[in-house]
């Protein structure tokens, strides 16, 4: 590494870091799709058994829910869905409000508005980059039901402290575990502390089945109401006499369960998971190790002596510190990283308090906006003072290579491209001030 970090800047002119193009390698390839997932699929294809719940299905809702750790899981056909029937079952209703934080991608929060409640966005933790459990507790307001707690690019929550403040103000905890599914929290899988979880297993995702979503509880009333609302030909699952008395259609007018070629290729991505997660783990690890001490990085991993891991380091993110290296705009660091590796770096997601739906949008033709929560959502105008963070999320992280298979003389070189460019910040700088 040292041989390349001293070199010129390849934005400058240098010689890149990373020499080859490895995109389409072992080293990034995702998801992985084997024999086995092809024949799982193609069976179903063949047995013309798309539609329906079958065996597929009902095994994958068993086998998922048994390795997190949940009484019951059940299939849906992407994670907006199984997060809308979630926030439902959770009682999130008419005049209601859910809590959510100001970073995450939009589906963790708009389907509120679907049910009549209103959206408030709490700021998130710089170092996790998840929601400050401080942040939801200054929102907090008498039609508060829920909060919506994303595991952030994998990061686990602290779930400590959110649980805490939960029973404290008796609202319930929604968890998107979308973007870490085989997380833990302390030793225990994510989407088992709180009430409810909605995941999605869309192709991008860590774990990958196509299109899919899986809502996990272990209570048995919010189990029924997710069936109610949503999974019609599963009525007959339900026992509680007051949902007994509306069988037949769904209470949500969803039809939200899952296609069964995906819970087919479910079952197989489920069998290696665990495997292929750890060999994540271990390069992306490896990668900060080999960072460990440049200004300005700091790897975005909870403490590995914790107990708690990042699952499949979904949209893996590095912290930044402009201050640490002159001021340098992270944006400006990342063009340079690029032009090192040949990889653009993924931002996180914009501030959702940005967006006109929170705002003005009447999306039902009420007259009015469709969000009206007791404080109205900060614009880009006030927001600095109460979401700090998340709107100015682009300034304090940076995207980085996610990793798929351990290659240790390969990642050395991405890393080798990181620090060169830290390394050499004052003179980024400068050149790039002064042209
Ligand atoms: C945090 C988060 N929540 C929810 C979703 C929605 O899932 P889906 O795309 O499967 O509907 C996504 C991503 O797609 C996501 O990143």
């Amino acid at each position: 590494m040292d041989s390349i970090i001293n070199q010129e800047l390849a934005i400058l002119g240098g010689a890149p870091a990373v020499p080859t193009n490895d995109l389409c390698t072992d080293l990034f390839k995702w998801p992985i799709v084997t024999d086995e997932d092809e024949a799982a699929v193609l069976k179903v294809l063949r047995e013309g058994r798309m539609s329906g719940i079958g065996q597929e299905t009902r095994e994958f809702e068993k086998q998922y829910a048994a390795w997190s750790g949940a009484k019951y899981g059940l299939a849906h056909c992407n994670g907006t869905m199984s997060l809308l029937v979630a926030m439902w079952a959770a009682g999130v209703s008419r005049g209601t409000e859910v809590i959510c934080p100001n970073t995450t991608y939009w589906a963790s929060a708009t389907q509120a508005l679907s049910l009549g409640a209103s959206v408030v966005f709490a700021d998130i933790d710089r170092h996790t980059l998840c929601i400050d459990p401080q942040e939801i507790e200054k929102h907090i307001t008498p039609a508060t039901r829920a909060v919506v707690v994303v595991h952030y690019c994998g990061y686990p929550c602290d779930m400590d402290a959110i649980l805490a403040i939960a029973k404290r103000h008796d609202i319930r905890v929604i968890e998107d575990v979308s973007h870490a599914q085989g997380t833990l929290y302390k030793g225990k899988m994510v989407g088992t502390f709180g009430d409810v979880a909605g995941l999605s297993m869309m192709t991008g995702k860590s774990f990958p089945i196509g299109e899919g979503g899986m809502l996990l509880t272990s209570d048995r009333e919010i189990y029924e109401r997710a069936l109610a609302f949503g999974h019609y030909e599963r009525h007959n699952e339900i026992t509680d006499p007051v949902l007994m008395s509306t069988l037949g259609v769904p209470l949500g007018g969803f039809k939200a369960r899952i296609n069964q070629a995906c819970s087919a290729m479910g079952l197989v991505q489920l069998k290696y998971y665990p495997q292929r997660i750890a060999e994540i783990q271990k390069s992306l690890n490896y990668f900060w190790d080999l960072l460990e001490g440049t200004p300005g990085l700091y790897p975005h991993r909870p403490d590995p002596k914790s107990g708690s891991t990042m699952g499949g380091w979904y949209h893996p993110m590095g912290l930044y510190d402009p201050d640490e290296l002159g001021g340098l705009p992270a944006e400006m660091y990342c063009r340079a990283v690029e032009a090192e590796n040949g990889m653009p770096g993924r931002p996180a997601n914009a501030p959702l308090n940005r967006f006109a739906i929170f705002h003005t949008a009447d999306v039902y033709g009420e007259g009015h906006p469709t969000n009206r929560p007791k404080h109205p959502v900060p614009t880009e105008a006030d927001e600095s003072e109460v979401l700090g963070v998340s709107t100015q999320i682009h300034n304090l992280s940076i995207g980085i290579p996610h990793f798929k298979s351990y290659q240790p003389e390969k990642i050395e070189c991405y890393a080798a491209a990181y620090k060169k460019v830290a390394l050499q910040a004052e003179k980024l700088l400068t050149t790039c001030v002064a042209s």
